[in-house]
């Protein structure tokens, strides 16, 4: 933040916007009308995407004084890594297309190597992992998966991350089928948006000998088709299989409800994911952050990510304290990257940091542990 008043001081404006409305609203300006609607768009009328964002409102920091907080420690522990804050990028498949060059995937990877704030790579990527995981740095990246029908080209998927230097498997529970997004529908670009983002499993060996034995199918077809990414409804029953996928840490997204919680915790997963897709899903559900106290508890120490809604450095705050231990942004590094690419994505990553370590110097809370939810009160 330094950085930014002091060119204020000599009169030198920001590149990009400080607000997350006018982000959105410069997004929206530049980006191809079909992207922005599949990016910006929800579930229904979108009123749980809404309130995500809302939910943040209903609750308030309590300042503390005399504390002399001028040293912050953002630092967090997870899956074995020490991160320099408790924010992470949360995947988000078509990213590629957000850039002006259609390679946002290795953008974005490009700023997670420049802040350090890692990247959870999605599945649907223009890109494959291995040039995205190239990109990366020192920085940690996690590998977001979707899981496909087929178990061989999911274990496929899997080693791959393993050998580009992912440091996690997430694997996404909620979006087996794509949810009911009027703004997608009335475009219909969906299967378009998607067909650009199947490089991981058209460029998957296993995928290549199957589709050699249809030769005259065209591979994004295939992958629909015989991967059937979208139409594999995963139960309880697949969980002792994932885990068997890997030594690496095991995160499951999407997960809203305690009792799930603990059926994870009994299938022996690293890491709970609270979110509900940034509503994107399903329309009608409780703001993602109303569910995460119960999703803390039922997680018993077991490290929680949370995303849906974050759009402030506050919102980082209040996540925390009500028991986050880290925290996915989703689509505002999106709008950054149409804006700026790379310097986008870094500039919407540093403001929220610059704020969240703004909020604990002022309010005097220095470190993460804290940030408890006596630390906080509810609005209404
Ligand atoms: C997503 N998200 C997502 N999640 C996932 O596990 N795999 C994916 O490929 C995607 N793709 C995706 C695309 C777009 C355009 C968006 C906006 C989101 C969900 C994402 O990880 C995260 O849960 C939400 O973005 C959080 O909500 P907010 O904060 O963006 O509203």
């Amino acid at each position: 933040q330094d950085e930014i008043y002091l060119n204020g001081l000599g009169g030198v404006m920001p590149r990009f916007p400080m607000s997350s409305a006018e982000l959105e609203a410069r997004a929206e300006a530049v980006l191809p009308p079909s992207v922005w609607s599949y990016v910006a768009g929800g579930a229904g009328d979108e009123r749980t995407q809404r309130a995500n964002v809302t939910a943040f409102d209903r609750w308030g920091l309590i300042p503390r004084t005399f504390v002399g907080a001028a040293e912050r420690d953002l630092s967090v522990e997870l899956f074995g890594m020490t991160l320099p804050s408790p924010v992470l990028m949360a995947p988000v498949g078509v990213i590629g297309l957000c850039a002006q060059d259609g390679h946002g995937d290795l953008a974005t990877a490009r700023a997670a190597a420049r802040t350090g704030v890692p990247l959870i790579a999605s599945t649907l990527s223009v890109d494959p992992m291995e040039q995205v995981a190239a990109e990366l740095g020192d920085t940690p990246g996690l590998f977001q998966l979707y899981t496909p029908t087929d178990r061989d080209l999911a274990e496929s998927l899997v080693r791959r991350a393993e050998t580009a230097g992912f440091k996690g498997i997430v694997v996404t529970l909620d979006t087996w089928i794509t949810g009911w997004r009027p703004r997608d529908l009335a475009t219909s670009n969906f299967p378009q948006l998607r067909g650009h983002c199947l490089a991981n499993y058209t460029s998957d060996p296993v995928f290549r000998a199957q589709l050699e034995r249809t030769p005259q199918e065209d591979p994004q077809a295939a992958v629909l088709r015989w991967a059937q990414v979208f139409g594999n409804p995963l139960t309880w029953a697949d969980l002792p299989w994932l885990r068997s996928l890997t030594d690496l840490p095991l995160i499951v997204k999407g997960i809203c409800h305690p009792e799930d919680v603990r059926r994870a915790k009994d299938g022996g997963v690293d890491g709970i994911y609270c979110s509900n897709h940034g509503g994107r899903q399903a329309n009608g559900g409780l703001p993602a952050l109303d569910v995460l106290p119960a999703v803390v508890k039922a997680a018993d120490g077991l490290p929680v990510l949370f995303d849906s809604g974050i759009r402030s450095g506050a919102d980082i705050i209040k996540a925390i304290a009500l028991g986050a231990t880290a925290v996915g942004i989703g689509r505002p590094y999106a709008y950054g990257l149409a804006l700026g690419g790379t310097d986008g994505v870094v500039h919407v990553l540093r403001t929220l940091l610059a704020e969240a370590d703004l909020i604990m110097a002022v309010d005097g809370y220095p470190t993460l542990e804290q940030l408890t939810p006596e630390a906080l009160q509810r609005v209404a």
